[in-house]
């Protein structure tokens, strides 16, 4: 029988047909390469559009590098970074943070990927002793690997207090339009208003091909990141097809209208299955991602008809994941299947 993957991973759907167009728009003729051609200038302009125009962006092709490369440029290997236990960065990134970084990754529980401060502060010890990695960055995820979103005020809680102890905050923004949409509010005003300093912005899930960017928003941070990027195997040569997907996306709300679609349709996906007896909804649905519990062999059934990631075996908890593409039908079928899966 074959498979759907289209609740496994925002990752599994295709690219959004202005994304599509742009890239072949830019297929003509020669530019040149490394990122000294019009259509990157352009795409610039634009991420200054949205971010404010004291600001350096960089593109890189994924948002392991985005993550990797913002935070080595911003850190010494004697330092630690702080994230939460369930951050992309401490669990899907092969340890690689700690093999380019150098840093030691310190890792906090929490209830629903959101770090704190009340959180945070036991961990921040050993400032000025030799024998201690010294803390430099903390860095949360918007929205977060559990679906879940930080208010404006949240983020800023957090980077006052990181910037009260001379440290930095990094937000890992993957889905940072999901979480824009699923608030309300505009790109800077969950980042640059609330005081995020090296954001890694993501393309690929909402509708890109692939590529990635990392902002900062103090110039004075980025100032070894053009090498660190090309260290870093990074630096694309043909940089033309990466800018001219960021020049669609955030031209004419692509941005916004992608991510309000597959919010909305994770919206109906919890409505439809919040009342199926035998499942229990573990996290707010805030985004485009439902996370449910359900009985182990009752998720065996389903997956034999849709591959999807169980996101903790211990609890018995699944992720599934809307995206741009996804159609109510689509919806609806699967929540079908969900819901066959307890009768037969
Ligand atoms: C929160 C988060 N950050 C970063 C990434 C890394 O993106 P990529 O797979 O493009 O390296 C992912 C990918 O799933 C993610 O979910």
């Amino acid at each position: 029988m074959k498979i759907n993957y289209e609740f496994g991973s925002d990752n599994h759907s295709g690219v959004h047909p202005d994304i599509m167009k742009a890239i072949e728009s830019v297929n003509v003729g020669y530019s040149v390469a490394y990122g000294d051609d019009e259509y990157t200038t352009s795409a610039v302009k634009k991420f200054k559009e949205h971010f404010g125009k004291d600001i350096d962006v960089y593109f890189v092709g994924n948002g392991t590098a985005a993550n990797i490369l913002g935070l080595k440029s911003v850190t010494n290997s004697f330092n630690s970074i702080f994230c939460a236990e369930t951050a992309h960065m401490n669990v899907h990134e092969c340890c690689g943070p700690e093999k380019f970084t150098g840093c030691k990754l310190t890792v906090i529980p929490t209830l629903d990927g959101k770090l704190t401060v009340d959180l945070i502060k036991p961990y921040l010890i050993g400032f000025g002793d030799p024998h201690m990695a010294q803390p430099k960055v903390i860095s949360i995820t918007q929205a977060t690997e559990c679906g879940t979103v930080y208010l404006k005020e949240e983020i800023k809680d957090i980077s006052d207090f990181a910037h009260r102890n001379k440290m930095l905050l990094h937000m890992d923004g993957a889905r940072l339009c999901n979480a824009a949409v699923g608030l309300n509010v505009d790109l800077a005003a969950i980042t640059r208003d609330a005081g995020v300093d090296v954001l890694s912005f993501g393309g690929t899930k909402n509708g890109m091909m692939f590529g990635d960017a990392v902002i900062f928003f103090d110039k004075d941070l980025s100032k070894n990141f053009e090498f660190i990027r090309k260290q870093g195997m990074h630096l694309t040569s043909k940089m033309r097809y990466i800018s001219a997907q960021f020049e669609a996306l955030l031209s004419n709300d692509l941005w916004l209208k992608n991510a309000k679609h597959a919010n909305e349709m994770a919206q109906i996906l919890f409505n439809e299955v919040i009342n199926i007896s035998g499942i229990n909804i573990t996290q707010k649905v805030q985004v485009n991602a439902v996370f449910a519990s359900l009985p182990k062999e009752i998720i065996k059934k389903i997956q034999k008809k849709y591959g999807f990631h169980v996101f903790n075996e211990q609890n018995s908890e699944v992720r599934w994941m809307c995206s741009f593409n996804t159609s109510k039908k689509d919806v609806m079928d699967f929540v079908e299947a969900i819901k066959e899966a307890f009768i037969k």
